[in-house]
């Protein structure tokens, strides 16, 4: 059909990847989905028509691999959500610098790999690139100095972004670093203040809402501006 839509989604195997993939089904896209392992896929498995991929995001030779196989392809949506909390406690005297390594290529240097091998994909003028930012990249909030690695990784993200979308040098295209929410998951913990479902389908809408509006923004899940 016709208005068919096509959505990339990196990291999906539990949490806010695995949610936008299930608002996604709702909605009738076509989705392509990618695990670490896709032996043990989790609850994506139980999502139907979902074409679930490869990708261990540090992995070059993995992220060749996926460009080739999903070639030609055309996606309304990449969004790149994989991301990970790094070592705990932050306390800077104890950590392994490995684990400040691991922290720092995952959460800022993989993203910008993904995107620059998938945004010929993105459709022209409506298509949609996101990454899975966090408020706490911001510079300015105070707030998440007990997680100062993960909060400067997602800083250091939103520069990569920055960087990436300059170097890109197209007007027509929608990048968005957003802010999902506090979101119960793995990671957000079972304190936060929202769920998985409200989180993912505040995102989608935003993402509606700002399809064909070239530019970078830094939004949240509600579609309020952020500050850098
Ligand atoms: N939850 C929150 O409150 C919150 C707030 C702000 C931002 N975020 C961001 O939202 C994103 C998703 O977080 P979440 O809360 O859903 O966490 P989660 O439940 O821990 O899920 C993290 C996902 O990232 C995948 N992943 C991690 N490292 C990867 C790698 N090297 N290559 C490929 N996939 C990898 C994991 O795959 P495996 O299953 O294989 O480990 C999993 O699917 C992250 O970028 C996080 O920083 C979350």
């Amino acid at each position: 059909m016709a208005d068919e839509k096509n959505a990339l989604i990196i990291g999906a195997s539990r949490g806010l990847g695995l949610g936008l993939v299930q608002r996604l089904q709702e909605d009738g896209w076509n989705i392509t989905a990618t695990v670490r392992n896709p032996l043990q896929p989790g609850a994506l498995k139980d999502v139907p028509d979902v074409h679930i991929e490869q990708l261990e995001m540090n992995d070059t030779a993995q992220l060749d691999a996926l460009q080739q196989r999903l070639k030609g392809q055309v996606f309304d949506l990449v969004f790149v959500n994989a991301g990970v909390m790094g070592p705990l406690p932050q306390d800077l005297e104890r950590v392994q610098n490995s684990d400040i390594s691991d922290l720092f290529m995952t959460n800022a240097v993989a993203p910008i790999r993904v995107a620059r091998r998938f945004v010929g994909q993105v459709r022209k003028d409506s298509g949609v690139l996101a990454f899975m930012s966090s408020i706490l990249g911001s510079v300015t909030i105070p707030d998440g100095g007990e997680i100062c690695l993960y909060k400067a990784s997602k800083a250091a993200l939103n520069s990569m972004i920055n960087s990436f979308v300059v170097e890109q040098q197209r007007p027509d295209l929608c990048v968005l670093a957003m802010h999902p929410g506090w979101v119960k998951t793995a990671m957000g913990g079972e304190n936060a203040e929202i769920d998985v479902p409200t989180s993912t389908r505040g995102m989608l809408e935003q993402i509606k809402a700002q399809s064909g509006n070239g530019g970078l923004r830094f939004i949240n899940y509600k579609g309020e501006p952020l500050i850098w």
